[in-house]
């Protein structure tokens, strides 16, 4: 049963590898960051940056070293290399990557962004190539290649995505984006490994070998089963544990909005009651996410894990015949105090 919490952003200007050394050189380091919340919605919401430089990457050695720390503890590390979009540090690494060829930097804010990949043969290859290193550092069955919220934009304005489309016989951008994710899919199937990418890989067609991560409610993961593929139900309603954890947000940390209290992670059930007994074996677990815009440091992350991971082993493990939220919650006393001993920084309910 798949049973994960997934805390990143931009994998790329996480990682080390030795072909491209200017991913980590430039597009590991951002210049500044965005202070508070973003707020695109006001009209008179003014950006503030702290005007320090900020970022790292983990060396091929870190990473040996955490995959064998989560193997000793049965734990399987996904690497999630984000395309098409998300991906404007390896732009700036490498600008013949995007669309424009402009020079760009690491972006000092979060949220979705018009510089993505191009859909270049050359630039299909440089991500097969960075694959092909977190192949070797990964034993990973499946790996992760996001897929989502990547605007089109670019592609829409870009002579050469437009004769690329053509070229291809692909009608619009979405079946460009599938066929990008298509050309990884059969990459990672060739060398003996599983795609799994975002719901937003569904559109434009989904790869044959493709697992889905539905994250935009349960449609995507539903979808997906229907058509046989194996599914990872990741709703943001229910397992976003960026989201605030209390009615009142004034009285908690900062956070990037939404509202996923302790009951309702618990009685989240993964399994959709309208896939019938046979779709539903195509759905593989769940996965709570801890995306870290908000999230400073190692302690508030804690805050904002536990006791929600908790309840979400629960979600994961636990047949829903035998669940029962009071019963948790009386059992969950005990396994605070573990917490506690072990100086988890868990929310007090
Ligand atoms: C996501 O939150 N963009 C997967």
């Amino acid at each position: 049963m798949w049973f994960g919490i997934s805390c990143r952003r931009n994998s790329l200007r996480n990682s080390s590898t030795c072909s491209y050394p200017r991913l980590t050189e430039i597009g590991a380091w951002r210049q500044e960051t965005l202070v508070g919340k973003l707020d695109w919605r006001n009209p008179n919401y003014v950006e503030v940056y702290d005007g320090k430089r900020h970022g790292g990457f983990y060396t091929q050695d870190d990473i040996r070293e955490i995959v064998a720390y989560a193997a000793a503890r049965y734990v399987n590390i996904v690497p999630e290399i984000e395309m098409p979009g998300h991906a404007q540090a390896a732009i700036a690494a490498y600008p013949e990557l995007g669309n424009t060829g402009e020079q760009l930097s690491p972006r000092t804010k979060w949220g979705i962004c018009e510089n993505v990949f191009s859909a270049d043969e050359a630039t299909i290859i440089f991500l097969q190539n960075v694959l092909a290193e977190v192949l070797d550092l990964f034993p990973s069955p499946f790996i992760h290649v996001g897929g989502d919220e990547c605007p089109k934009v670019q592609w829409k304005a870009s002579p050469a995505a437009q004769a690329r489309m053509k070229e291809l016989g692909l009608v619009n951008e979405e079946e460009l984006q599938s066929y990008f994710i298509r050309r990884m899919d059969q990459f990672l199937t060739a060398h003996g490994r599983r795609l799994i990418g975002w719901d937003e890989i569904l559109e434009g067609g989904l790869a044959p070998g493709a697992t889905v991560m539905s994250w935009r409610g349960e449609a995507g993961g539903i979808a997906a089963a229907r058509a046989k593929h194996d599914v990872v139900m990741a709703p943001n309603i229910y397992t976003y544990f960026d989201y605030y954890q209390a009615e009142d947000k004034d009285a908690e940390p900062l956070a990037i909005g939404g509202y996923v209290p302790l009951e309702k992670a618990y009685n989240y059930n993964p399994i959709p009651a309208d896939l019938t007994d046979g779709e539903a074996k195509h759905v593989l677990g769940t996965q709570a996410q801890l995306w870290t815009e908000y999230i400073p440091n190692p302690k508030h992350l804690e805050y904002m894990a536990y006791p929600r991971a908790c309840a979400h082993a629960e979600v994961a493990w636990t047949p829903l015949a035998g669940k029962d939220f009071a019963d948790f919650q009386a059992r969950l006393g005990a396994h605070l105090e573990r917490l506690a001993i072990l100086d988890v920084n868990y929310r007090r309910t």
